[in-house]
């Protein structure tokens, strides 16, 4: 059984005094929620803070990006996976679109970066997803197994355990136009198949696939349904408490 993932991904939102506002709030929401995973993605200066103040909760608290490198250096700006882990965080969000688009990420820069969290002991949250241009043009698929194959080549088998995948359809990313569970379910059973064949049946058996874009409570459910999604990665949403612990807790058949 694949334990679902709920993850929420605040972006560039949220203050720190917000973020652990926020946090606090959505404590008492999900303390039950023992069906899925529950993690959030605040802004980096908030990690630490957040990840404190939530110490012994069933909430657990993702960077949303870190550095390719693995070794402390010369690299300003940026922040390394081991001292994300250092912190108390244990996941991290690789290769988003908005970072794929407006940060020039390549797949060679995330597979860097998987390779700086695995070594780092943390879980990766790899996004891939095709643009509203490359559907149409009946190109989705290619695109999803060339960041897959770009994004995750050289790993281990244990290595895997702590790959999650978010196919996050660029399209649907905080335009209010979901996928439909099909159009999800479709492309989530085909990473799954890919999986099998750049690694093993029991590696793609055991991979939790997550969808993300423009998912709500009102959709939630219907996705979880699709045997292939397990899980969602919730931008917009995910900023209020109230309409992510409803997510969290989607109506389960
Ligand atoms: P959205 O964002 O839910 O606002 O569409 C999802 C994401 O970017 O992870």
């Amino acid at each position: 059984m694949r334990k679902p993932v709920i993850a929420g991904n605040w972006k560039m939102y949220k203050t720190v005094g917000e973020s652990v506002d926020t946090a606090l709030a959505l404590k008492p929401l999900v303390a039950n929620s023992n069906h899925c995973e529950v993690i959030i993605a605040p802004v980096f200066i908030a990690l630490k803070t957040v990840a404190d103040r939530i110490e012994g909760s069933n909430i657990r608290v993702a960077a949303q990006d870190c550095s390719t490198e693995i070794e402390e250096g010369a690299h300003t700006g940026e922040v390394a996976a081991f001292m994300l882990r250092d912190i108390g965080v244990a996941h991290v969000i690789i290769g988003h679109s908005e970072r794929r688009q407006f940060y020039g990420e390549t797949d060679t820069m995330v597979r860097r970066k998987v390779h700086a969290a695995i070594s780092a002991g943390m879980t990766v949250i790899m996004c891939v997803g095709e643009s509203l241009g490359q559907r149409d043009q009946g190109m989705a698929e290619a695109v999803v197994r060339g960041q897959l194959s770009g994004g995750l080549s050289g790993l281990t088998a244990p290595d895997l355990d702590r790959i999650i995948v978010a196919y996050e359809p660029v399209w649907a990313i905080g335009t209010g136009r979901t996928a439909t569970p099909e159009q999800a379910q479709e492309m989530h059973a085909f990473i799954r198949r890919v999986f099998a064949e750049g690694h093993s049946e029991n590696a793609a058996q055991a991979l939790r696939v997550l969808y993300g874009g423009s998912v709500k409570p009102d959709n939630i459910s219907g996705l979880m349904q699709q045997p292939d999604i397990d899980g969602a990665l919730v931008g917009g949403a995910s900023l209020k408490v109230e309409s992510f612990a409803q997510i969290v807790n989607y109506e389960r058949t």
